[in-house]
């Protein structure tokens, strides 16, 4: 494997595991689905689009792929929980089988806000697929299909980011904690 950038403190989750792990959700999400006639899969932008991108490619059930985009004030100072949506979906998911595809669930408020809206627009089912969670002693929101329970780090690579950098490491890795106390004065991957 090539140097680690120096930002990152160490590769959680190598590239093989991920393609696994991946590899069985898509064979388990065949399995759930064989009876009906389509799924509809939700891909949550920007961070899940490289996990979907993976995912729809193995799923040998028919289905469609369409997204959303939220905003949920984290990463600025006057965060208040607030979720609000940025980009809809193009299509109504009335009557049909919806799977929700997050990259990483965290406090849980960005689901449980996406899960609550949808059920909302009465979807014959509704499920969750996320691909990292971490360690929390309970969520308000039901995930159906998970990739791997982490640790609270702030993790990188596989389409999550620090600053909209490291999104398209192959593997999952730990920022440093000094780093995201600093964010002006690390380069961008691109930039080594
Ligand atoms: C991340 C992730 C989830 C959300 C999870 O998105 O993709 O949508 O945070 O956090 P929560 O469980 O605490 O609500 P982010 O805001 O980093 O945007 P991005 O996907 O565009 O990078």
């Amino acid at each position: 494997m090539d140097e680690l950038h120096p930002a990152l403190a160490r590769v959680l989750i190598p590239a093989d595991a991920i393609k696994v792990r991946v590899n069985e959700i898509a064979d388990q999400l065949a399995r759930d689905y064989a009876e009906e006639d389509g799924l509809y899969l939700i891909g949550i932008l920007k961070g899940a689009f490289i996990f979907l991108a993976d995912l729809t490619r193995k799923l040998t059930v028919p289905h469609i792929v369409d997204f959303m985009a939220l905003s949920s004030y984290r990463k600025t100072a006057t965060y208040s929980g607030a979720v609000r949506i940025m980009m809809d979906l193009r299509e109504p998911i009335e009557g049909r089988h919806v799977l929700i595809v997050e990259d990483i669930v965290d406090t849980g408020h960005t689901l449980s806000y996406l899960y609550r809206i949808l059920k909302g627009r009465k979807p014959a089912s509704l499920r969750t697929c996320v691909l990292l969670k971490k360690e929390r002693d309970s969520l308000d929101v039901p995930i159906h299909y998970l990739g791997f329970e982490i640790p609270d780090l702030w993790v990188v690579g596989y389409g999550l980011d620090f600053a909209d950098s490291f999104r398209t490491l192959p593997y999952i890795a730990v920022l440093k904690p000094e780093v995201h106390q600093q964010p002006s004065e690390i380069s961008s991957p691109q930039d080594e």
